[in-house]
């Protein structure tokens, strides 16, 4: 080698060893129960998210606190009548498994600060601060058990109430002394709640982070110490999953990546800026039944049924997971039409459930005729709208040696070019469905 070849070789080895696809001393080695949580995670496929808290009294949205500003200590009156008279923990967890979500995922604290488990870190709780006094995280970690819906618990790491909480670009309008701020005090605060949700509800299947972005306008970058956050998290349960909503690419220590509003790979939200890059950890989608996370009395632009299979075919066809989020009421319930959703949801999957849970991403991604899902021997084509012509031309990566309308079993015309895989159907006419779904039966290369 040259002296020049040499450098050049030096120069590259500092570079691929100094660039972020090759950690150094942060690689993180996820555990045996880890990595079987995250198929048992993948396999899913559909969970619900469910935001609630005292901003549900206000019936704005979850972001009232921010956007009306608001002082945080009127705002905080509204704990003192928070009372959820009608919730029942039993019946969430009944209509959710009714819908065949297999997961649900509970704000334990969102960006107002306030917590919805008796913590001790703070007075500022759903038993401490309202005339309920019931740890409804408490109640619903128990129905979860009892019925093997698993929990999940958003929690924020973004403060609009505490004092501590080093500024950032939202939660600048609500009374607080910006001198108070004390990230170490703060950081500690997180820890501990996250000791307490870790320690005392029983088995969480994921910790879902969200509010890193608040400190996007730094000028010099927040260090948000997420590795320390995460091994904490790990050590005290190993199966949870860690997941942030940072709308940047992952980072060590994260076991799932959570897309805002889109589907793995889009960026129509505009969310996500430094990288829509698709890692090839399991992928989840959050998204709104209406329109708000929060409960809005004036949000009833929900989407139909079709639409939402629609969406959960499509988050399936990119191998990812759908997590459908409803806003329960300030009374506890939820709303009539979010129930009538999750029952109609739970009727399509029932019949159709096999093409979708334990599926994998087919080999072509979603297109304007609708998804492909796939399982070893098994493919399912998701016909959402039909194709021009009624022929279908895909990709498919084995032998098809047989292609029947899911429901009735009814063969179809196919031809398969030996050459590349090239498969194309002709695809009967039908009855306008949500979802007309046809079953390849293949042989897989060897
Ligand atoms: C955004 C919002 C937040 C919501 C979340 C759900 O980050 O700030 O209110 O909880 O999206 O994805």
């Amino acid at each position: 080698m040259t002296a020049q070849r040499y450098i050049k070789f030096l120069l590259l080895a500092m570079l691929l060893i100094s660039s972020p696809a090759f950690p150094q001393n942060d690689s993180y080695i996820p555990t045996q129960e880890n990595l079987a949580s995250r198929e048992e995670f993948s396999k899913m496929k559909f969970g619900i998210f469910l935001h609630w808290g005292i901003y549900s009294t206000f019936a704005q949205g979850e972001w009232y606190l921010q956007n009306a500003k608001i002082d945080r200590l009127e705002y905080a009156k509204a704990a003192d009548a928070f009372y959820p008279h009608r919730f029942n923990a039993r019946e969430w967890v009944d209509a959710i498994k009714g819908s065949g979500a297999q997961y649900v995922c509970l704000t334990s604290r969102h960006h107002d600060g306030f917590s919805m488990w008796h913590t001790a870190q703070s007075d500022y709780n759903i038993v401490d601060a309202t005339p309920f006094k019931r740890d409804v995280i408490k109640e619903l970690s128990e129905a979860c058990e009892s019925s093997g819906l698993r929990l999940h618990l958003y929690y924020s790491h973004l403060d609009w109430t505490r004092e501590d909480y080093p500024w950032g670009r939202t939660g600048r309008f609500t009374g607080k002394d910006p001198s108070k701020q004390n990230w170490t005090s703060y950081k500690q605060f997180m820890n501990n709640q996250l000791t307490e949700l870790l320690t005392r509800y029983g088995k969480i299947g994921a910790i879902w982070f969200d509010g890193y972005w608040d400190h996007d306008q730094d000028s010099v970058p927040f260090n948000w110490e997420l590795r320390q956050q995460y091994d904490l998290i790990h050590r005290l349960q190993p199966a949870c999953l860690v997941g942030n909503n940072h709308h940047e690419a992952i980072k060590p220590g994260e076991d799932i990546q959570i897309f805002e509003r889109d589907l793995p790979g889009q960026n129509t939200a505009g969310f996500v800026d430094k990288a829509a890059e698709v890692s090839r950890l399991p992928l989840e989608t959050c998204e709104t039944m209406n329109g708000m996370w929060g409960y809005k009395v004036t949000d009833q632009n929900y989407k139909t049924t079709t639409d939402l299979i629609r969406l959960l075919v499509r988050t399936s066809g990119l191998g990812a997971n759908l997590l459908l989020n409803i806003g329960p009421q300030p009374n506890g319930e939820l709303p009539a039409t979010a129930l009538q959703r999750l029952s109609e949801m739970g009727q399509w999957l029932s019949h159709y459930g096999e093409t979708i849970y334990g599926t994998t991403a087919g080999e072509v991604s979603p297109q304007d005729w609708g998804a492909m899902t796939r399982k070893p021997q098994k493919r399912y084509l998701h016909i959402t709208h039909m194709p021009a012509g009624g022929q279908l031309v895909i990709l498919v990566d084995g032998i098809v040696r047989d292609a029947v309308v899911f429901d009735s079993g009814q063969k179809i015309k196919f031809k398969q070019k030996k050459s590349d895989g090239t498969l194309t159907l002709t695809i009967p006419e039908h009855e306008d469905v949500s979802d007309y779904i046809i079953e390849l039966r293949v042989k897989e290369h060897d």
